[in-house]
């Protein structure tokens, strides 16, 4: 699936970010393929999400590019983007909380107006018989776990190639993380391309197929999970070996 000359469904290439003069991300390299589950991996203020914002085009890289199938879409509008497949699952959800659970549905699937979205529901309620359940309910009186059952129903309403997701298990009770991970695995699993941002490293690695691990805005480290897990610098960062 990866290599062989294939192109990346998402790459960045040489990505450089500032905020003002603040130089976040410094040259930093990764290729996503199709069908691929890449975690993301890094402590607080590393840049995370700031390579999330570069992927959908909230913000520009002041050198290097973004790549959807082997195109530059550094001109491309963050709606060219989700038009193209991109979708990404915020940081802390990011409902609309006085909206109700079917009116933020809805919203994951703006782009496609007009269109039915009767099997855009059906997929979702399938995933997630709860929020079938709460469709009328106001989404700020969910409980943290269905918020984030809702954030990826939403995602899922845009019939994204790729998602992007943003610290998942932010927040989260233990077994619920357990949880949203399986439910990430089966999104994956049903043929869509998952990039998830974490601090939680063994449990996105115990999933994903390869990592990349960001220091500071730069890459340090990029391999397969399993590699990743078996490294001793990785094991003292980031696994909680002491
Ligand atoms: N809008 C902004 N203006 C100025 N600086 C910013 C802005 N957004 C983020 N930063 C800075 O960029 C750096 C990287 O932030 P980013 O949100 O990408 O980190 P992160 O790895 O996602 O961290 P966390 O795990 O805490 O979410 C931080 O030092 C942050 O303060
Ligand atoms: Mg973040």
């Amino acid at each position: 699936m990866t290599g062989n000359g294939a192109t990346p469904i998402l790459s960045l290439k040489g990505v450089n970010t500032h905020y003002g003069a603040a130089h976040i991300l410094k040259d930093v390299d990764i290729d996503i393929y199709s069908g691929e589950m890449v975690c993301l991996l890094g402590g607080n203020a590393s840049g995370k999400t700031t390579t999330l914002k570069t992927m959908l085009g909230y913000l520009k890289p002041s050198a290097g590019a973004v790549y959807m199938d082997g195109e530059n879409v550094n001109g491309w509008s963050t709606a060219q983007r989700v038009g193209h497949g991109l979708t990404m699952v915020p940081e802390n959800r990011r409902l609309f909380k006085r909206m109700t659970v079917r009116e933020n549905l809805e919203i994951g699937a703006y782009l496609r107006e007009g269109q039915t979205l009767d099997d855009d529901y059906e997929r979702v309620f399938e995933m997630f018989p709860r929020v079938k359940e709460r469709l009328t309910q106001k989404a700020g009186t969910l409980s943290g776990g269905e918020q984030q059952m809702v954030a990826m129903g939403r995602a899922l309403m845009a019939q994204p190639k790729v998602l992007l997701m943003d610290e998942p298990s932010m927040g989260l009770a233990p077994v619920l993380v357990a949880q949203n991970f399986e439910i990430i695995k089966q999104i994956n699993d049903a043929g869509v391309t998952v990039f998830v941002v974490e601090q939680n490293a063994n449990m996105a690695l115990s999933i994903a197929d390869r990592g990349y691990v960001l220091q500071t805005g730069k890459i340090v480290l990029s391999d397969t999970s399993q590699a990743l897990m078996a490294n001793p610098q990785m094991r003292a960062a980031y696994l909680g070996d002491v």
